[in-house]
């Protein structure tokens, strides 16, 4: 099957955790620029992203970026973003005026919607109306079809269901996925329905926040923000060993760790998500194109993945 790629948004706009900073966009500009040249597929946004004033600054910035672009470039990327169901966008309307507004931040290219989370676990009837109200806007002309996130496999079955009563199938369906997520058998359970329902599997921090891509002999620590930095702390003794294991790989390659990360999620079939913010991490990342990981390297990352004594924490909003 051909590799897939994806380019992640979240850091745009993000003070709180990736310590945004307005002054570096034309960083941002290029890295999008490059992704586009370089054959990623689809740009992952959410209205929730950007954080404080600074609301919807990632799909603000794509949406800047997207009017600049040729309509034959347009054509070959997909657009994906996220709309979040809070517990105040109730009802079969409640998606409405979210979706519009994200419509015209991003230039009106708006190729999937997805939405952010399951809202099984505060309102559940919520959801199945959040998602009504996506046919609906289909219904009336509006072009673009639906994905979810953080879902887990048995409300994944419902919603297929629920969807095919109105003629419409999930496109995607994004969790956490890399050599550090928790959960593993829940994310291989909904990777399987995806597979017979031909839906999109697009793995979400698939470098673990960059965590994987720390060399192991230096442990240099990026100091990007304190909430980062703190976290990053906190992996840093546990993972050494699934570290060597990546830069043992990356060394006998010539390629970098985050190459070999990126390449244990294509060898198993899903699209990664990879968050990028500078053009020399895009170029880097394309280099997954050129090569694929053999069993045996496969299977010493999964070891080291297994053995591993933290795993990143799980997504409160996930379902079951
Ligand atoms: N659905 C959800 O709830 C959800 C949740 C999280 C994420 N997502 C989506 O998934 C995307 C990716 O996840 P993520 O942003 O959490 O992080 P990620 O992809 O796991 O890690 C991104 C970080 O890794 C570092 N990196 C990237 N390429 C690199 C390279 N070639 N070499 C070295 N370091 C590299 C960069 O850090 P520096 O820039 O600091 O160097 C980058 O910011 C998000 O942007 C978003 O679109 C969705």
């Amino acid at each position: 099957m051909k590799k897939r790629l994806g380019l992640g948004t979240w850091s745009w706009g993000n003070k709180l955790f990736w310590n945004y900073q307005s002054a570096n966009d034309n960083d941002l500009r290029e890295t999008y620029e490059e992704a586009l040249k370089r054959g990623f597929y689809l740009i992952d946004s959410a209205d929730s992203y950007g954080t404080g004033k600074l609301n919807g600054r990632s799909e603000e910035l794509l949406g800047k970026f997207l009017s600049d672009t040729s309509s034959f470039q347009k054509k070959r990327i997909q657009i994906a973003t996220k709309l979040a169901p809070y517990p105040w966008r109730l009802g079969n309307k409640g998606f409405t005026r979210p979706f519009l507004n994200s419509l015209k931040r991003l230039d009106n290219k708006l190729d999937i919607v997805q939405i952010h989370w399951s809202t099984a676990k505060y309102n559940p009837w919520q959801e199945l109306q959040l998602l009504n109200n996506l046919c609906d806007l289909i219904d009336q002309g509006f072009n673009f079809q639906i994905g979810l996130s953080n879902i887990g496999p048995q409300r994944l079955k419902n919603i297929i269901q629920y969807l095919s009563k109105r003629n419409r199938k999930v496109k995607s369906v994004q969790i956490q996925f890399s050599l550090l997520s928790p959960d593993s058998m829940k994310q291989i359970n909904v990777k399987r329905i995806c597979e017979s329902n031909q839906i999109d599997f697009l793995a979400y921090s698939p470098l673990s926040f960059g965590i994987l891509c720390i060399d192991p002999e230096t442990n240099e620590n990026k100091q990007d923000s304190l909430l980062r930095s703190l976290i990053f702390k906190n992996y840093t003794e546990a993972t050494i060993d699934l570290r060597r294991c990546l830069k043992k790989i990356a060394v006998s390659r010539s390629v970098s760790q985050a190459q070999v990360a990126i390449n244990w999620c294509c060898y198993q079939g899903v699209i990664p998500l990879v968050g990028m913010r500078k053009k020399s991490q895009v170029i880097d990342i394309s280099n997954v194109f050129k090569w694929n990981l053999n069993k045996k390297e496969f299977e010493m990352l999964q070891d080291a993945s297994e053995n591993c004594l933290k795993k990143m924490p799980r997504n409160p909003f996930s379902s079951v």
